[in-house]
């Protein structure tokens, strides 16, 4: 299995994303700050890693605390939960994951229960979140495969894979699936600029598991779709709307539309923690703008000239009416999803 990140005695273990497909190198965190960094800095990235990552660090928040007791513990809890929450925008499951975390320490709280109790329940529920967080992509995974076709192309934008997850993959999950089931799946990667996550981290997870692939850059999937080499199109996502809008790597929106206009369906899975029944619509997801300099330089090289104009925004919206079904570890949705999501959420 791709050690996506880790729990050791030293702290938090991450595969460092940044380097592969090259370097198979590894981090270590050890304290709440360097799990921050290392989410900014994509060393781990992808909407379910970044929530458990920030779970396991506000176990170390605890665990690193020169604090004698819970009470005294508490505002510092709230800073640790401030400084983890406040680094990376879109993907909800930061902010689930969080809050999970911040409801445990409430009721220790209540129970007056001692700051060892804290670190080992704190620590506890992290590792719960990665265990669910498996489990959930191995049964959406189940559900997806089989709305996949017995054979054929499957184009998937971004990495929503093993290592996007504590393992499986949500988008791979289904893909890994639909093999498992005997399915003759072909996967076509967009690469993903500016960072790349289809060509170095989609493309490398999936050879690791034997699944054929091909990279195209992400301006050649129309004329594949028109082709007839695409029979799906399997996506992950960062945030869903309770309308059903839904929010994931830049790119798509553009692959969603070219979809729709060639009659191949797509499909967007997700854990129900990427689910935000509190945001109406996808207008009110925040967009991540990331730094300048992953779109003015590619392999350390600057590409464009001095002074233009750059904008980069890590994330778009792709309206429901695009999104063929939702598929979570609790079953498919199908449109209309504000009915759907509704009646899914009130079943628990
Ligand atoms: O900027 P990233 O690499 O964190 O973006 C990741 C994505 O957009 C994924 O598709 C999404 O988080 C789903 S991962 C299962």
């Amino acid at each position: 299995m791709i050690p996506t990140l880790a729990w050791t005695p030293e702290g938090v273990r991450f595969i460092d994303q940044t380097r592969l497909p090259l370097e198979e190198s590894y981090v270590l965190a050890a304290n709440y700050e360097q799990v921050a960094d290392v989410i900014v800095t994509m060393v781990v990235r992808g909407a379910p890693a970044i929530g458990v990552s920030a779970a396991y660090g506000v176990a170390l928040g605890a665990l690193r605390t020169k604090a004698k007791t819970t009470e005294e513990f508490a505002p510092e809890f709230e800073r640790v939960c401030a400084r983890l929450a406040g680094t990376r925008p879109t993907a909800v499951n930061l902010f689930w994951a969080i809050d999970r975390m911040k409801r445990v320490f409430a009721n220790l709280q209540v129970a007056g229960a001692t700051l060892a109790q804290v670190l080992e329940k704190l620590l506890a529920e992290a590792h719960a979140m990665y265990e669910e967080d498996i489990a959930a992509c191995k049964t959406m995974g189940a559900y997806g495969g089989a709305l996949l076709p017995q054979e054929g192309g499957v184009l998937t934008h971004c990495n929503a894979g093993a290592l996007a997850t504590c393992g499986y993959g949500t988008a791979l999950g289904v893909i890994r699936s639909a093999v498992e089931q005997g399915k003759k799946i072909h996967v076509f990667a967009d690469e993903t600029r500016p960072f790349l996550q289809g060509a170095r981290l989609t493309a490398w997870e999936l050879m690791a598991d034997g699944i054929g692939t091909t990279v195209i850059c992400d301006n050649m999937a129309a004329s594949l779709m028109k082709a007839g080499r695409i029979q799906a199109v399997v996506v992950g996502s960062d945030r869903i709307a309770a309308n059903g809008d839904v929010a994931n790597k830049i790119g798509t929106y553009n692959v969603a539309i070219l979809a729709k206009e060639h009659g191949i369906p797509f499909y967007v899975a997700a854990p129900w923690s990427t689910v935000d029944m509190a945001t109406a619509t996808g207008e009110e997801i925040p967009i991540e703008e990331r730094p300048h300099v992953e779109v003015t330089h590619h392999g350390g090289k600057q590409m464009t000239p001095n002074g233009v104009g750059i904008c980069n925004p890590a994330f778009d919206v792709t309206p429901a009416k695009y999104v063929t079904a939702i598929v979570t570890e609790r079953g498919v949705l199908r449109a209309p999803y504000a009915d759907s999501l509704k009646q899914m959420d009130l079943a628990g």
